[in-house]
This record gives structure tokens, C-alpha cells and sequence, in this order.
């Protein structure tokens, strides 16, 4: 089974055919191009940009939204995480936290999946807790990967990427999705 998804980053792709393998589900990248409304919640930024994308392609297909909240920093940059990764970086993230003690440091990654087929409009949400470290460290994964350590290791996703695979936010977005899409399969034939 094959599912449009549409992204200019690479990295989405990759991560998500590392889900959708286990299911049958291949990830096709297209790069349509939408506009990203402004909100808070990264459900209604992928509903919004799916729904757009389909009525250029007239195809079901998917889009995600995501991004990283940071306790300390009142959810900065939340859905502004992209914008902020090339504005500030992970030194710029670090430099507003170089005050903020270990035990403050919580944050967390959230994917949320839109798919649409032109009549049902589904979200998929997906969330891993962890804390920012003091330094960048490690170059696997992309974005805030080399400050993010999940809860329960000692390395950064950039030191150690592998477990990415099992218990990321987009591990768990797309694994629903996968559920939800092999069901849906099933029942359209
Ligand atoms: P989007 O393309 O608007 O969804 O923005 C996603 C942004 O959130 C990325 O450019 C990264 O800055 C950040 N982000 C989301 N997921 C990850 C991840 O798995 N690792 C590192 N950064 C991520």
C-alpha cells in the first residue's frame, strides 16, 4: 500500500516508512507545497494543510505538523519550531535555557498526522516526553534532536537516533495512522 505524503523534509519520510514497513504502508513524498495557518495546536495546522492539499491533488494523502514545547520556555516554540530551529537554532534554544536548572528542563516532541480522502478528515497525535540538555551533542536525527533526551536514556536522540524508531512521537502518529489506513484499506475495497 502506498500513501501520498506530503513534505519537503526528507527526514519525515524516512521515519515514517521505518513505521510504515511494519504495517505494508510505503510513504510516497510529494512536495505540495500549503500554507501553515497560525495555532497553537498541531491537529488543526495538519487538518488545515491536508485539506488544502488534497483539493490541489484530488488524492487522499497525509500531512504532519510538529514540533517541540518546552516547559521552561512557556511551550516555546511549540508550533513555531521550524521558524525558530533556523532563526535561533539549538544554541540559541540552549543560550535562553543556560539559567534553567536540570529538574526544569522538561519537554516534549508532538507529531500530529492529518490524512484526508476528500470526505473523512482524521488526526493522529503522537508525543515523547524528555528534557533539554545543557549542551548539543551527538549529529544523528535532524532539528532539536542533538538537545533532546527522551525519558528513560542518557543520550540525545543526535547521539543515539536508533530509539527514534521505537518510541518517538512520530513513531506513535504514524503507527496510528497505520492502524486506522490498513483498516481503512480493507473497508473501501
Ligand atoms: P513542521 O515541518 O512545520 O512540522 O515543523 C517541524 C519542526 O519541528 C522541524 O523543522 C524541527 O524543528 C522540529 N521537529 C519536529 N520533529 C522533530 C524531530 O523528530 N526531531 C527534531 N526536530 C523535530
Amino acid at each position: 500500500m502506498i500513501v501520498l505524503f506530503s513534505t519537503t523534509n526528507k527526514h519525515k519520510i524516512r521515519e515514517a516508512n521505518e513505521t510504515g514497513k511494519i504495517y505494508g504502508i510505503g510513504f510516497e513524498q510529494i512536495n505540495c507545497i500549503y500554507p501553515e495557518i497560525r495555532d497553537e495546536k498541531f491537529e488543526n495546522i495538519a487538518s488545515e494543510g491536508v485539506k488544502y492539499v488534497y483539493e490541489k491533488i484530488k488524492k487522499p494523502v497525509i500531512v504532519e505538523d510538529s514540533g517541540i514545547i518546552i516547559d521552561a520556555l512557556n511551550s516555546f516554540p511549540g508550533t513555531f519550531s521550524a521558524y525558530i530551529e533556523k532563526k535561533l537554532g539549538n544554541k540559541g534554544i540552549l543560550n535562553l535555557m543556560r539559567d534553567v536548572e536540570e529538574r526544569n528542563r522538561t519537554a516534549r516532541y508532538i507529531s500530529a498526522v492529518a490524512f484526508f480522502d476528500g470526505k473523512i478528515l482524521k488526526t493522529f497525535v503522537g508525543t515523547v516526553e524528555g528534557k533539554i540538555s545543557t549542551g548539543e551533542r551527538g549529529s544523528g536525527g535532524f532539528g532539536y534532536d542533538p538537545i533532546f533526551i527522551p525519558n528513560g536514556y542518557k543520550e540525545t536522540f543526535g547521539e543515539n537516533p536508533e530509539p527514534k524508531k521505537e518510541i518517538s512521537h512520530r513513531r506513535k502518529s504514524v503507527e496510528t495512522f497505520c492502524k486506522f489506513y490498513v483498516k481503512y484499506n480493507e473497508d473501501i475495497k
